[in-house]
């Protein structure tokens, strides 16, 4: 059978437990099965740890699958941030995270992401780590955040900058595919901003604010 480069490079690592109950339980929710893929969720614990991220601050929690990825990079006594608009998925994802043995490790904020940023910088909230993986249409205004919340030096990881092809198809032009190009145009010209996109899965920009 002919494996993609992503099955074969995800074949290399063995069935990891957490995520494999955290993903086992989000289906059995009947949530959408839309977590981070195996070969990003691997890298955001990496650079994590990689920038010594003490705040880390995600939108988007979904079920807890990146919350988990996220923690594994914090050291003892860091933070996790979560936003999650749907108080029934931060109830998800705060038991998975707590299966893992990261539930001392997370905050959720309930609400609307946009509100719940413009709560946290009236608050002075400064973090080291942003993921940013929510509605897309709110990509430009959560970089905008993420900016204005950044430590000197701090990580912005966005997820699904390509949209499952619909990012680069000239044919689409929907609220959601003109906001993800104008993150992506901004990730790569914001004179703030050193950065790259990685254009395997579903795409994942990452940006170090200067
Ligand atoms: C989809 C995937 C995601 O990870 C996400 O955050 C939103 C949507 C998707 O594949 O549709
Ligand atoms: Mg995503």
């Amino acid at each position: 059978m002919e494996v993609t480069d992503e099955q074969y490079v995800d074949g290399l690592y063995g069935e990891d437990a957490d995520l494999a109950r955290t993903k086992k339980g989000i289906a059995e929710k009947g949530m959408p099965d839309i977590s981070i893929s195996d070969g990003y969720g691997r890298l955001l614990t990496m650079l994590v740890q990689l920038a010594g991220a003490k705040n880390v601050l995600e939108i988007g929690a979904l079920g807890g699958y990146s919350g988990i990825c996220l923690a594994r990079g914090l050291g003892e006594g860091g933070l996790l941030t979560s936003l999650e608009l749907r108080a029934e998925y931060a109830e998800v994802a705060l038991t998975h995270m707590k299966e893992a043995g990261f539930g001392e490790a997370v905050e959720y904020v309930i609400g609307d992401a946009k509100e719940s940023l413009a709560q946290l910088k009236g608050e002075g909230r400064r973090f080291d780590f942003f993921f940013i993986d929510a509605d897309k249409d709110g990509y430009p205004v959560y970089l905008d955040y993420a900016i204005q919340l950044a430590n000197p030096g701090a990580v912005i990881v966005g997820d699904n900058v390509l949209l499952r092809g619909r990012t680069i198809n000239p044919e689409k032009g929907g609220p959601a595919v003109l906001s993800v190009r104008a993150f992506n145009e901004r990730i790569a010209s914001d004179e703030r901003l050193t950065s790259t996109v990685l254009p395997g899965y579903d795409g994942l920009a990452i940006a170090i604010v200067k």
